[in-house]
């Protein structure tokens, strides 16, 4: 309406001072920029730099090359993360020298090996503990069972380190993570690769003792190595660890919770019962009288 009212010549003299008044560049964005808290850049240390050796060793060898064969040859670089995630498991943690190995072997600019290492949080970059404490503190485990704002209290308190830190021993490295997937048997933590659900301050103080406790039996306490459970199987049920309700093992003489829900629940199912559908179950007797 505005512009038939108005004559064009008018229209045009204003138009050079309106966009002359507009700023040259504007952000995409008003909220306050944030850094995030992980190191993105290296800098060398004595235990994490370019000089120290790595080689995967004659068994990661083999399975470097079953990896590889999922992979059409000349996109091989695909297989740029299980061998990243093995190189963390030999060496303890994703070093310098694990990236550049790995991209060596894939044929990768390193810098393309670092992108991805830097960009995914399960890529350690720095020395972490026998024992890494990946605490759940996301939405529904704030806010499941008793809450993981006293999980993260209670870790604090019984190992006195703070999020980010590894006991003087080198046996605990302690981290506040995102969302793990087992919300349904909040709260939770996850120690190398195995979860320890339905947690209460009482559970996880007995598991972080019968942590300390197996790392005493089997003497020495080296860096990270990858599972701490993973190939123990006897796992044994009905005995009690300290306060925890859940299934036991044993590892080295000593009795372990086992991974899983530490309140005696199986998996996720309702800890009080059945609750409905509890009658008896209809056969065809109740349908077919002439049975
Ligand atoms: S919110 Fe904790 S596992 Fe999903």
């Amino acid at each position: 309406m505005a512009s038939k009212l108005t004559p064009r010549i008018f229209r045009s003299a204003f138009r050079p001072a309106c966009i002359a008044s507009k700023p040259a560049c504007r952000s995409f964005t008003a909220s306050t920029k944030k850094g995030s808290d992980a190191l993105q850049v290296h800098r060398d240390t004595p235990e994490n730099n370019a000089k120290i050796p790595f080689k995967f060793t004659a068994q990661n060898n083999k399975l470097i090359d079953e990896i590889l064969k999922r992979y059409p040859p000349q996109y091989k670089k695909a297989a740029v993360m299980p061998i990243l995630d093995l190189g963390q498991r030999q060496h303890g943690f994703t070093s310098l020298s694990v990236m550049n190995e790995v991209a060596r072997i894939l044929e990768m600019p390193p810098m393309r090996v670092y992108e991805v290492a830097t960009f995914y949080t399960m890529y350690n970059r720095t020395p972490v503990g026998k024992y890494h404490l990946q605490v759940c503190t996301t939405t529904p485990c704030q806010l499941g069972g008793c809450g993981s704002d006293k999980i993260v209290q209670t870790i604090k308190d019984h190992l006195g380190i703070k999020q980010g830190e590894t006991t003087k021993d080198n046996l605990f490295t302690f981290v506040e993570v995102e969302c793990l997937g087992a919300c349904v048997n909040a709260p939770m933590v996850q120690i190398n690769d195995d979860y320890y659900e339905d947690l209460t301050p009482e559970s996880t103080v007995a598991l972080l003792t019968a942590l300390q406790e197996s790392s005493k039996s089997v003497g020495g306490i080296e860096g990270g190595k990858g599972a701490l459970t993973g190939n123990d199987k006897n796992v044994k049920s009905g005995a009690d660890v300290g306060k925890t309700s859940g299934r036991i093992y044993e590892k080295d003489g000593v009795k372990m919770p086992s991974p899983g829900p530490m309140s005696g629940r199986k998996t996720c199912e309702n800890l009080k019962g059945l609750t409905n559908l509890t009658s008896e179950m209809w056969g065809p007797e109740v349908f077919r009288k002439d049975l």
